[in-house]
């Protein structure tokens, strides 16, 4: 192969809209030629981008891969192949996997299993603490050293604030980002969904909202105490983007981002009691999802995040209180937010290329113009294409999507892996 030659599309990147061809170099994986219009060579791929955007490749602060410990769900492998298919080509590894994100032998591990996969980038996260247990701090230095730069007790907060100050202390000077699951956990015992008429209604143990605001509140002060930014995972209420839109007013360096279930489905999805559409922090109510909606359209929300939680099938078949919160998400999030967001392409591409790269610290190779010279990690995708949405037909070895059956908007039609073909025509190459 000498050239992959990506013809036809509009090039939607930080720059603006243009028609352009675009040649990509596999040998270097960077991008040699953009132009009005591009001849073919002799032996080049040539990959049909008509009526698609060629945009710089998707990068997901929040994606659960499963790997080490629980591969009946997910592997990196199967993982990263979901993850081309939605256009992503970076995705960040969440650390509560067993063992943990804790260890550099661990965190090693998951970036060389991304490697083999070849798919996207996969960024293992680190533990803020040791087996993610709220007690100790993980070793910053050593796991920095390693390369991470985004740090997680994902899937528990960290409840202890002078714990949450020291680790701010730390992270600072090492240049490394903090990225909190704001979940006050004296407020969730038991809870199963939104604590709201609707959970009323059911008899069912309620999730405040406060139980997120209360911890967001907390450490968007422990930033202005310290001074150190911080990221705030999976939104889920009107209340916390108010309270994150009044941080970065006060100039504080706060980011977050949130997950489409959250601004696409309302708790009362759960009157069936069906455990698909359980999830943390779980679905709210419509003047959430709006507030959301705002948030990401005036940029308070920085980042669109999957949280893609594979769950094996026998899990998510027991009952509501016992089945295990989370559903996939890499597959759907682009034609989620196309669909549902009132938002212009560039603003959705934003949200889901360079803004989150900058905060997964990789903006040096992911979220890049689309120019001579970059990195070739593109995402094509065809906004007007309409397809629905089947749990058999993905890539994950889990079938917990909660929009099976639905019709959307938007699909992803190649993505470009270091000026590879990983996704052509909607398949994975590898
Ligand atoms: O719904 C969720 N599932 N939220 C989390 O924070 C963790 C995740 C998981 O690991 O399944």
């Amino acid at each position: 192969m000498t050239r992959v030659l990506i013809t036809g599309g509009t090039v939607l990147d930080q720059t603006g809209e243009r028609r352009a061809d675009v040649a990509v170099d596999p040998a270097s994986g960077r991008i040699a030629d953009v132009a009005p219009a591009l001849a073919p060579s002799d032996g080049d791929v040539v990959l049909d981008a008509t009526g698609c955007f060629v945009s710089p490749g998707f990068v997901d602060l929040h994606v659960h891969l499963r790997e080490p410990g629980k591969e009946e769900a997910e592997t990196i492998e199967t993982g990263s192949r979901g993850a081309a298919l939605g256009g992503f080509t970076a995705v960040v590894a969440m650390p509560n996997t067993d063992p943990a994100h804790d260890s550099v032998a661990v965190v090693e591990f998951v970036r060389a299993q991304g490697e083999r996969a070849g798919l996207c980038e996969v960024l293992p996260s680190g533990c803020i603490t040791v087996g993610r247990a709220g007690e100790r701090l993980a070793p910053f230095g050593e796991l920095a050293g390693a390369g991470v730069r985004l740090f997680t007790d994902d899937g528990n907060g960290v409840q202890d604030p002078l714990l949450m100050r020291r680790a701010l202390e730390y992270a600072g000077p090492l240049g490394i980002t903090l990225a909190q699951h704001c979940e006050t956990s004296a407020l969730t015992k038991g809870a199963v969904m939104h604590e709201g008429a609707c959970c009323s209604h059911l008899g069912l143990p309620g999730w405040p909202a406060l139980a997120e605001e209360l911890m967001l509140f907390r450490d968007i002060e422990l930033v202005r105490l310290t001074g150190v930014g911080m990221h705030f995972l999976h939104l889920s209420t009107a209340r916390s983007v108010e309270l994150v839109r009044a941080a970065k007013a006060d100039g504080l360096p706060v980011t977050a981002e949130a997950a489409p279930h959250h601004f696409t489905l309302t708790d009362e999805m759960l009157t069936g009691y069906d455990p698909l559409f359980k999830v943390n922090p779980p679905l709210r109510t419509r003047a959430d999802i709006d507030a959301l909606k705002a948030g990401l359209a005036d940029g308070t929300i920085d980042a669109i995040a999957t949280d893609h939680a594979p769950h094996a099938p026998h899990t998510k078949e027991l009952p509501l209180d016992q089945a295990p919160p989370g559903m996939l998400g890499l597959e759907t999030a682009l034609a989620l937010a196309i669909s549902e967001l009132d938002m212009p392409p560039a603003a959705v591409v934003a949200a889901l290329s360079w803004k989150p790269a900058a905060i997964a610290g990789v903006a040096d190779r992911h979220g890049r113009p689309v120019a001579v010279g970059e990195p070739a990690n593109l995402a094509l995708f065809d906004p007007s294409h309409e397809w629905t949405v089947s749990a058999a037909g993905m890539a994950s070895k889990s079938r917990n999507t909660p929009y099976g059956g639905r019709t959307v908007r938007g699909k992803v039609r190649h993505t470009i892996f270091r000026g590879h073909p990983v996704v052509v025509d909607g398949h994975a190459t590898r």
